[in-house]
């Protein structure tokens, strides 16, 4: 052991008998491991932030540490001697008082050696020196420590999980190098969320601090930058920033697409949404959910005035969603209907003359003369349904003109005015049926009676609902024919004639057997079933104040009750004037040959 000898021999001036007696108790005491011998573990260098605290960790071991030992006095000094620390901080030299601390315990051997705040001069190197009273005393002279000094902070490192989606929670984490574990660095992130930490010691008196962010990242947070940063004792920060991808399911989707557009052309649309990633798919249906397309655009060629509502569906990996329906305004010229018409009446010539044009049209009528318009005294509009009605004297004029006009084009009908009084014997049951489809798509099918005498002077009507599934010829023999038509029939007496279409159940044997039997006559229907029925009418005007209903009826129950109470609040004056357009229309039809009519 001549190195331990040599070392006792600075250390301490001792008597050579002492000095050998030492020498064999230390031969006894020290045993061969390594804990027993004098040493220090401190790191050769560390790296400290000029302004902030380094810690310099020291576990220092000496010869017979095993003894109850009372009082240590720890130092810390450099080359030159100077007192970094000492216990008795007066001895400490004045560049360093106020700085360090042992953080640590002597007594345990721990010998850490805290400098706060770090200065650009503290490189060092330093060596630590024990006094343990009543016993001994070293200097770990081989054992020293200088310090890097930097004048900026370490950058965090920022680690995001590569996929995010919407709604799905995260952890982000951030990292930190720093030497003062008395003291961390501080973490604040740029996003809310759920905060941990954890450190680790590293080698050379380094500590990594981890910095855990959870959170559920939203729609919102996409292209949104996430900033970490650590803020280090004295002040100083280092930061790292990311921008945040997250993928989210399509949402705001909307049909883009001219929405006023002329019947015929061609209509281009595109499905719009805000969604990460982009569709990969688009749908397009109809109201109905029929689908009509697949793709971003879809062209919908030769638009009609009865197109309805459209619209499309986007899909990508994380979802799909629907547009709200987009509602199209269609242009088309005016079409003057069929029943448009003069008839005569006992209190003269009155006209009716029925537009259908988008929009409105600006009506104009005329008898002989052009220049001189005619005074409306009434006029109704119903949806794109514009009805005007005049009443002339009779022998004003041979003709009524009716123009329409509005922006898509105009429409002339020339009205011819009835010269004597027409007999009207026939006395006209009309009956109709309306498949409602509803808007829960459930179908409901309902019988209307609307009962009227040919010339209008006794109108009234009334419905009569089907309550449950299909007319069968068997059921409109036996909840219509028999206990309406009959009875009407019979009030009404001879010249009484039944109107109603070619519908299956009205034409079936049993039904034509019964009517035949009963004695009642109908009208011959020409077969391509026109419409000519002015009830047709009624139920457009009706469906088209259903469609306006601010709530829409739900349930099969509810649209027979909101079409009966519809029905009800149909004036008379509508349906008088639609009455009175039936010999127009027959007239219109018997020209055409019974095939389709202008309406
Ligand atoms: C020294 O003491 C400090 C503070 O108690 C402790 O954090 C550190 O781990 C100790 N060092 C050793 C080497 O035991
Ligand atoms: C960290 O935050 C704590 C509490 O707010 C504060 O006492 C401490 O000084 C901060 N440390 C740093 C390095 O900023
Ligand atoms: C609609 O799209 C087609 C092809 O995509 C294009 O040729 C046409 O010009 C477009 N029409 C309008 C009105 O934008
Ligand atoms: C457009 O539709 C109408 C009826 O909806 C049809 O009569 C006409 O022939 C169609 N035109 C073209 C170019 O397809
Ligand atoms: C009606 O339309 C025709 C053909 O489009 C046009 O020549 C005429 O000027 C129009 N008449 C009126 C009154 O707008
Ligand atoms: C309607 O018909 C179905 C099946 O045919 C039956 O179960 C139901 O009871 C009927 N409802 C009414 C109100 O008659």
């Amino acid at each position: 052991m001549p190195f331990v000898v040599k070392r006792f021999i600075i250390e301490r001036k001792m008597p050579f008998s002492c000095w050998l007696l030492c020498i064999c108790t230390l031969w006894l005491k020290v045993s061969p491991t390594e804990s027993e011998s004098w040493n220090a573990e401190v790191p050769q260098s560390v790296v400290g932030l000029e302004g902030s605290c380094v810690v310099i960790p020291c576990l220092f071991r000496y010869p017979g540490a095993d003894r109850k030992a009372s009082d240590f006095t720890g130092i810390w000094f450099t080359d030159s001697n100077e007192k970094v620390y000492h216990s008795v901080t007066s001895k400490i030299s004045s560049a360093f008082q106020q700085r360090t601390s042992i953080w640590g315990d002597l007594s345990h051997r721990n010998c850490s050696l805290k400098i706060n705040p770090l200065l650009r001069s503290d490189g060092g190197p330093f060596a630590f020196r024990i006094e343990i009273e009543d016993f001994n005393k070293y200097s770990f002279t081989h054992n020293k420590v200088s310090i890097t000094i930097k004048d900026s902070p370490e950058q965090p490192t920022l680690s995001i999980p590569e996929l995010m989606s919407s709604g799905k929670r995260v952890t982000t984490t951030c990292s930190v190098y720093h030497s003062c574990p008395s003291d961390p660095p501080n973490f604040t992130w740029s996003h809310k969320g759920a905060l941990s930490s954890q450190s680790l010691q590293q080698t050379n008196g380094q500590w990594k601090i981890t910095s855990s962010l959870s959170f559920t990242p939203s729609k919102t947070d996409h292209k949104k930058t996430l900033t970490c940063t650590a803020a280090f004792p004295g002040g100083k920060k280092g930061s790292r920033m990311t921008t945040l991808e997250v993928k989210y399911a399509p949402e705001n989707v909307v049909v883009l697409s001219e929405v006023s557009v002329v019947e015929g052309s061609n209509l281009n649309m595109t499905c719009s949404s805000d969604s990460n990633p982009a569709p990969h798919e688009y749908h397009w249906f109809t109201e109905a959910g029929t689908l009509l397309s697949e793709g971003h655009t879809f062209t919908l060629k030769n638009v009609s005035r009865h197109i309805g509502t459209i619209y499309c569906t986007a899909i990508n990996t994380e979802g799909q969603a629907n547009s709200s329906p987009i509602q199209f305004s269609v242009l088309y010229p005016p079409e003057i209907k069929v029943g448009s018409s003069c008839t005569l009446d006992t209190s003269g010539v009155t006209c009716l003359c029925i537009v259908d044009s988008h929009p409105a049209s600006e009506i104009k009528l005329w008898g002989a003369d052009p220049s001189t318009e005619l005074r409306r005294i009434h006029e109704e509009k119903h949806g794109t349904l514009n009805i005007v009605t005049l009443q002339v004297a009779l022998g004003f004029s041979d003709t009524v003109h009716c123009q329409a006009t509005n922006s898509q084009g105009n429409y002339t009908m020339t009205l011819q005015v009835p010269h004597n009084h027409e007999t009207h014997n026939n006395k006209l049951l009309y009956i109709s049926l309306a498949a409602t489809a509803s808007l829960v798509t459930i179908v409901g099918l309902a019988v209307w009676i609307k009962c009227c005498d040919g010339l209008g002077r006794h109108i009234h009507g009334g419905t009569h609902r089907l309550d449950n599934g299909t007319l069968t010829a068997i059921r409109y023999r036996d909840e219509m024919l028999g206990p309406i038509v009959r009875p009407y029939a019979g009030a009404v007496g001879p010249g009484f004639l039944l109107v109603h279409d070619n519908a299956r159940p009205h034409v079936a044997r049993v039904c034509r057997q019964f009517l035949e039997d009963e004695g009642i006559d109908t009208i011959e229907w020409p077969p391509s079933s026109p419409d000519l029925n002015p009830i047709e009418h009624l139920w457009d005007i009706m469906f088209r104040s259903i469609r306006r209903r601010q709530d829409a009826p739900q349930t099969v129950q509810e649209l027979s009750d909101a079409l009966v109470q519809i029905w009800e609040e149909i004036p008379q004056d509508t349906i008088r004037r639609l009455i009175r357009s039936m010999p127009r229309w027959c007239q219109a039809c018997i020209q055409a040959r019974g095939s389709r009519t202008i309406y």
